[in-house]
């Protein structure tokens, strides 16, 4: 059997620029690793059903939180038993665009759903799989929220004010502050190639290059 592979996922509030670091990493894997080794994923999706779900959740029509959470819960625990971990079995490098960092930073912070409700319903949809390497890019709301605006089409949480993404932001560096061994803070107001260095050296590290 294959050594287990690398789990590494990336987080931010939308518009930091996730999807574009992503992809870097995932350009620069190719030149050292083929093609089959890497696997680039997302969340909420990265199975049929999951993108499903996904389609639900960016609906803008009301919903309560924990019914929110509940879809968050179905679509990760699909994606994590089908998709990952065959490919971290594999021995494969596993890219994620969000996960569960996400949901502490957005359903709990943002939210206001209690943290150990999150915790404990996370632990089953994770089937108790964890990130080696997490890379939260950091942007200002106002940043960010300008880049989306550029983008043009907001979706049900992008459409959400300015306050419930400072919950964010500040969540997601309370959980950095936690987690500071797993989670890598990137400041994501640099230009790309520069985050893309930083970014670079860490996964260098967990994937054992340097
Ligand atoms: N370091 C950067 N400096 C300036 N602009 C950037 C940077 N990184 C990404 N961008 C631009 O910001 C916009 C948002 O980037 P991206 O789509 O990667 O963010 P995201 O975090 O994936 O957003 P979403 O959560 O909405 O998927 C894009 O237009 C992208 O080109
Ligand atoms: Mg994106």
């Amino acid at each position: 059997m294959a050594r287990w592979g690398k789990f590494i996922t990336f987080e931010g509030i939308d518009g930091s620029g996730k999807s574009t670091l992503l992809n870097a990493v995932y350009e620069r894997l190719l030149e050292v690793f083929p093609a089959e080794k890497v696997v680039k994923t997302h969340e909420p999706g990265g199975t049929h059903f999951a993108d499903l779900l996904r389609g639900v959740l960016s609906e803008r029509v009301e919903r309560e939180p924990m019914a929110e959470l509940f879809t968050l819960m179905a679509a990760r625990y699909d994606h994590t038993k089908r998709k990952i971990i065959p490919a971290l079995q594999d021995g494969k490098v596993v890219l994620c665009d969000r996960y569960s960092d996400s949901t502490f930073a957005y359903q709990v912070f943002g939210k206001g759903i209690e943290y150990y409700t999150v915790a404990r319903f996370n632990k089953v949809a994770t089937l108790g799989i964890k990130p080696k390497l997490t890379l939260l890019i950091d942007v200002p709301v106002d940043v960010a929220l300008g880049r989306l605006a550029e983008k043009g089409k907001l979706d049900h949480y992008e459409s959400l004010d300015r306050a419930f993404f400072e919950r964010v932001r500040y969540g997601y560096l309370a959980l950095a502050k936690r987690a500071k061994k797993r989670i890598k803070v990137l400041d994501g107001t640099q230009p790309e190639g520069v985050v893309l260095e930083e970014a670079w050296k860490h996964v260098q590290r967990v994937l054992g290059m340097v």
